[in-house]
């Protein structure tokens, strides 16, 4: 059994630490909405911690999930409240939030200067995966510290890669995630055109996600299309949040990526409106007639 610390408790972060509980580890939790932590730790025994640095103090491993750059700096390095200051030495932190390889450089060598081992690991998968534990974490860091993670990591793991240094894991995240992002909103402005034109929607959906040019992810989302079902796994607004770090990143490398442009561009008009929290395949709400303007 291991003390753990999770610091976020949203979609992600509240089923990570309700499986971290489940399988007999010591949990203290931490959000920055105290009631979300309070509603949790009374649901499924966990203690709450007030403050970031009072929640990660005796902590041997700390999770931490949370929604952006902004948020990871500001949980880990606020001079009143900030964790790093108060994880102890030769604790982990097991940083899975999805962010921009220079966020979490940063953030990495900050945890070696103060003595703390360091795991960069976002995940591949949303909501169904974390309740099932079956996330796809993609590891960086140093190799010792990814073993010392690994027995905690596995908990909420189906499947990992390690990629190599610290950076190497949020560039692919981001890799993964704006190439998911560009073919759903193919697809949704194909699911528009098809639904505008003489064609039966139905059927046409249905050949569509017959051939071999849709991936299995597409079809879920073709199905969901169809459905108009848009419950959130995956919503609109932390798409736009990938894509805009994914366009910062390529310009750092000074890459071209124009389709990862427009498609940000897509999502951010989604972002801007009603599609803000819906789930990614949501966005067909753009070119579906009872949303699209005359
Ligand atoms: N949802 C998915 O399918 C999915 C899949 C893979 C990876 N991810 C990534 O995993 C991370 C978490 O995703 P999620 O779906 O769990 O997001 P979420 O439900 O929106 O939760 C975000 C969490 O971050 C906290 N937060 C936001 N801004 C903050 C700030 N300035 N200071 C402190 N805390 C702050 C929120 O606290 P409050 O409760 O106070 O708002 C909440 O705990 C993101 O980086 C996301 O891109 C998500």
């Amino acid at each position: 059994m291991n003390k753990i610390t999770v610091l976020g408790l949203g979609a992600m972060g509240s089923r990570m630490a309700t499986n971290l509980s489940a399988a007999g580890h010591d949990v203290t939790v931490w959000n920055r909405t105290q009631s979300v932590a309070a509603a949790l730790a009374a649901e499924k025994g966990l203690s709450v911690a007030e403050t970031p640095r009072s929640a990660v103090k005796g902590a041997d491993v700390v999770v931490s999930m949370l929604s952006d750059d902004d948020a990871v700096l500001a949980v880990w390095h606020d001079p009143e409240s900030g964790a790093l200051a108060a994880v102890e030495k030769g604790a982990v932190i097991i940083e899975s939030s999805t962010l921009t390889p220079a966020t979490i450089q940063t953030l990495a060598g900050a945890a070696l200067d103060s003595n703390v081992r360091f795991v960069e690991a976002p995940v591949v998968g949303s909501r169904p995966q974390a309740d099932a534990g079956a996330l796809f974490y993609l590891l960086s860091g140093e190799a010792e510290a990814v073993d010392a993670a690994r027995p905690i990591i596995d908990v909420n793991a189906g499947n990992s890669k390690y990629v190599g240094e610290i950076g190497n894991a949020a560039t692919m995240k981001l890799a993964i995630n704006g190439l998911f992002a560009a073919q759903v909103a193919a697809f949704a402005e194909i699911a528009g055109f098809i639904e505008q034109s003489s064609l039966d929607t139905d059927e046409a959906m249905e050949t569509l996600a017959a051939l071999p040019i849709t991936s299995p992810g597409l079809k879920r989302v073709l199905g969901l299309i169809q459905e108009r079902n848009y419950s959130p796994n995956f919503p609109v607004h932390l798409v736009e949040k990938d894509l805009g770090y994914l366009t910062e990143t390529a310009q750092d490398l000074k890459a071209r990526v124009p389709i990862a442009e427009a498609t940000k561009a897509i999502y951010q008009q989604g972002a801007a409106g009603d599609q803000r929290d819906l789930d990614i395949a949501g966005i067909a709400q753009l070119y579906q007639l009872s949303h699209v303007d005359e």
